[in-house]
């Protein structure tokens, strides 16, 4: 176990314990308006540029995998969870697949790195070798663990488990850069000459892994450190984060965080002011990444049950706050059909249910582009080998993949 930051840990308490209000000015929030992709005329452009950067081995994927997965009740780590689709693919084999089908067109194999927690570490890496790793070359693939962090109780004590050890937790998705750089991974990025790094959430059923057009559009913009994926809000009042201007710095704003007022603010056309939801999608350089990791991301504190203990400390950073420090991104806006299926809760929205759903929604409106002869009220499901984005299809290898890598399934 690595040794524990009691410095950290000090600090922290001191910092949260505080119970005084500080008197903090108000921020000040502003929209950050972005343009659906595919409506640009460069999206072509942007998507054969990312095509050349793949072929020239200079994209890699990083998908962050260090979350308890406590909503979905899972007892493994979430990437191996079969959400029930025909195939019986887990998260995982799906993100495999779609970058090695990208890698085939490519010529080139995807580097991918796979942030664990020593929590689900073991188990992620029996996942894929129980799978032999879905075809993947072992050596494009590497693991490492986040940080973990002890819990506080109230009192600020370190909590200990029934066997008198430290009970450490995951320090937050937040920890991705801190530990990227200090595993060695962000080296054996730039070993491998990777000048752009897809990063995700485990938990989106639909996820493009390394999708060539946001890869392009962030390298056809200038210097520019990130860009971001984000979807229109489903009405002004869903519980998403959204990104916009804190301060004049871009950032995500919580849902709880915005006053009714400017969540119902509208443009003069009549669309949501802030609007942008974020859906765990980004694309960085690797030199942003190279300097986030050398940054002190602010620490955020939850109450929470800890061995038994109500209400003990537990510290976490964010991810998010990352882009108000690196100054700049850009949104890239997409449809949240075609991208964005998290698998979030056991029941209700963002479930398996509704992931298989949109995935089956998905994949049929990429045969029906094909004019494929489909059955009423059915939903399909398409392995990554056979398309990436719906391209590639036909009658004739529907004909041939039915029940082999095309699948039916009931709406
Ligand atoms: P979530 O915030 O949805 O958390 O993570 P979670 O752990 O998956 O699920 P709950 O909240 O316990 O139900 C968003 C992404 O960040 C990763 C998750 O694995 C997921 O891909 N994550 C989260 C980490 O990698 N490390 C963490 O410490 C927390």
């Amino acid at each position: 176990m690595a040794s524990i930051d009691f410095d950290l840990l000090k600090k922290l308490y001191a910092q949260f314990s505080r119970t005084e209000e500080s008197s903090k000015t108000p921020d000040i929030l502003e929209p950050m308006p972005f343009a659906m992709a595919e409506d640009d005329r460069r999206y072509e452009m942007w998507e054969e540029t990312g095509k050349i950067l793949l072929s020239k081995g200079e994209v890699a994927a990083f998908t962050i995998a260090g979350g308890q997965g406590s909503r979905l009740g899972f007892e493994g780590p979430k990437g191996a969870y079969d959400f029930g689709l025909p195939s019986h693919a887990s998260l995982f084999r799906l993100e495999a697949r779609r970058l090695l089908n990208l890698g085939a067109k490519a010529e080139h194999p995807i580097p991918w790195a796979i942030m664990t927690s020593p929590l689900n570490r073991k188990a992620t890496i029996e996942h894929f070798e129980e799978h032999s790793y879905f075809g993947y070359n072992k050596d494009s693939i590497r693991f490492f663990d986040q940080g973990m962090l002890c819990a506080l109780t109230p009192e600020g004590e370190p909590v200990k488990d029934k066997n008198g050890n430290y009970a450490e937790v995951p320090d937050g998705n937040g920890g991705c850069f801190r530990a990227l750089a200090i595993s060695g991974t962000l080296a054996w990025f730039v070993e491998k000459g990777v000048r752009f790094v897809f990063l995700a959430n485990v938990d989106n059923a639909l996820v493009k892994m390394c999708d060539p057009a946001f890869i392009g559009f962030l390298a056809s913009n200038g210097n520019a450190p990130c860009a971001v994926k984000v979807v229109h809000k489903r009405n002004a009042q869903e519980k998403v984060g959204i990104f916009a201007f804190k301060n004049s710095k871009p950032t995500v704003v919580e849902y709880t965080d915005i006053s009714d007022e400017l969540r119902n603010k509208t443009f003069e056309d009549g669309t949501l002011a802030f609007d942008g939801g974020n859906i765990g999608i980004y694309a960085f350089r690797t030199d942003a990444l190279r300097k986030i990791s050398t940054m002190e991301l602010p620490w955020h504190a939850a109450r929470k049950k800890v061995e038994d203990i109500e209400n003990c400390w537990k510290f976490e950073q964010f991810l998010f706050d990352a882009f108000p420090l690196i100054g700049q991104i850009l949104p890239y806006g997409v449809e949240r059909e075609d991208d964005f299926a998290p698998v979030k809760n056991m029941t209700g929205n963002d479930s398996p249910a509704t992931a298989r759903q949109m995935l089956g929604m998905l994949h049929r409106s990429w045969l029906e582009k094909a004019k494929v002869t489909l059955k009423p009220r059915t939903l399909y499901e398409i392995s990554p080998r056979l398309t990436y984005a719906g391209e590639n299809l036909s009658q004739e290898i529907f004909d041939r993949e039915l029940g082999r890598g095309i699948f039916e399934f009931p709406a």
